[in-house]
This record gives C-alpha cells, structure tokens and sequence, in this order.
C-alpha cells in the first residue's frame, strides 16, 4: 500500500482556498482533506457544505472531509452532496455507529471513524470490518499547528493490528502535528494517509512543502521496520 498525502486546508489562507488547493495538487497532493467543527464537539468553528461545493469545483483530487462535529447524522448527506468523496466521524459522539458508517457508505462515500487520543482503539473493534479507514488523530481536534502526542505512533500499529484481525486492508489516516520530524514515525507504525496543515500552510512555498513531505513519507515506506 503506497502512502498519500492530504493536505489540511485549515492552515491556508481561507480568502485564497482555490490558490492553496493548485499549490498542494502541484506538490503532487493525493488528497484534499477539508476541517469541518461546529463550536460544540471542538471549540473552534470553520466551514459547512457550501463551502465544500466550492472546492470541489476547484480540486483535481478528491475531497477528505473529516468531522469535528457533535451530530454528523444530521449532514452526511449534505457533505455527499457538496461532492465529499470520504468523510470521517467521530466515534466519541455517535452511539450508533454502525449505522452512520452504512449511511456514509450508502451514500457512495468513503466511511471512516475517527479516535481522539484518549478513546481507546477497543472503541472500534465492532465497526473494524466495515469501515473504509481509520483516522488516528495524533492531537486534540479543534486547531491547527499543535504538537504530536508520542503515544499515537503505538495507537497506529494497534488499530493496524485490530483492522489485520478483522481481515480489513483499510488504511490509517493520522492527523495532528504531521511534519518532516514525525512522518517518518507514523509511516513505520502503519498509517498510510497522511494529514499536515501547518508542516505545508505555514511555509512559504506549499507545493515544495508538499513534495517534500511525500518524499521523506516515501522513504520511511521504503524502511524495512514499516510494516
Ligand atoms: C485538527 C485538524 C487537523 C489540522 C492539523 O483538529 O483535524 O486536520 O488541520 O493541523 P496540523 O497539521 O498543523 O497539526
Ligand atoms: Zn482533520
């Protein structure tokens, strides 16, 4: 399984997002991935579907919208609409996963569940098999730039051990405090998705960024330790 990159929007200049997304899809970006919170499940507000349909007029690569939101129910339907092509949930606010996770997938978008750092990977075990992939977050959701919690590079290769189990190829996303110092680290623990913000926004060239982030993510691919 290759790795992809997918580039976090929140850290781009939101007056200038169709700039952003050429820059990163230049970089060679696999991915758009796109910070949905409501002020209730995350303290912080960003962006809803309209916005989404913007970008997807605009994106060449297809659009990850992960969401930070206390009732995905009430608008999965209206992110497929907006043209998402995998939206993740949380499973710390759905206590009926199993069928939100159908509802996605009905809808012919990638289902995937996300853990915060203190949920532990037991939380999905019953859900494993029919989720399209993981996402680990490797900060507390709510900002960019925040810096990587260690304990997520085990959490990595537990949920790949639980998903092996399960026999699921679905691959781990990660998200939270990415960069050239911690890709290489999660890449060997078995996340393939790669989410960074801050390590391509906050840089003056993000299509460089981006690049380069692929290149040391692909090395570490390459290490005899990744699994
Ligand atoms: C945080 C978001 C992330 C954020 C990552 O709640 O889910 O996607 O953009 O930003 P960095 O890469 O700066 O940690
Ligand atoms: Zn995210």
């Amino acid at each position: 399984m290759s790795v992809r990159i997918a580039p976090s929007i929140l850290s781009a200049d939101f007056a200038a997002l169709g700039n952003a997304i050429a820059a990163v899809e230049r970089g060679g970006a696999d991915l758009i991935h796109v910070d949905v919170m409501d002020g209730h499940f995350v303290p912080n507000i960003t962006i809803g579907p309209p916005v989404v349909a913007s970008l997807k007029r605009v994106a060449r690569v297809p659009l990850d919208v992960h969401l930070m939101i206390t009732d995905p129910d009430k608008y999965i339907g209206a992110f497929a609409e907006a043209g998402a092509s995998m939206i993740s949930v949380h499973v710390e606010v759905l206590p009926h996963l199993h069928r939100t996770v159908w509802a996605i997938k009905q809808l012919g978008v990638k289902a995937g569940v996300v853990l915060n750092p203190a949920t532990p990977v037991v939380a999905i075990k019953e859900i494993a098999p029919d989720v399209d992939f993981v996402l680990v977050m490797s900060v507390n959701p709510g900002f960019g730039g925040q810096t990587f919690i260690p304990r997520s590079e085990s959490k990595v290769a537990e949920v790949r051990a639980l998903l092996d189990a399960a026999g699921s190829d679905a691959p781990i996303e990660i998200d939270g405090g990415i960069d050239q110092t911690t890709v290489g680290r999660v890449v060997r623990a078995g996340a393939r998705i790669l989410v960074a913000g801050s390590a391509i926004f906050h840089t003056p060239d993000p299509e460089r960024a981006t690049a380069t982030l692929r290149a040391a993510a692909e090395t570490a691919l390459a290490s005899p330790a990744s699994r």
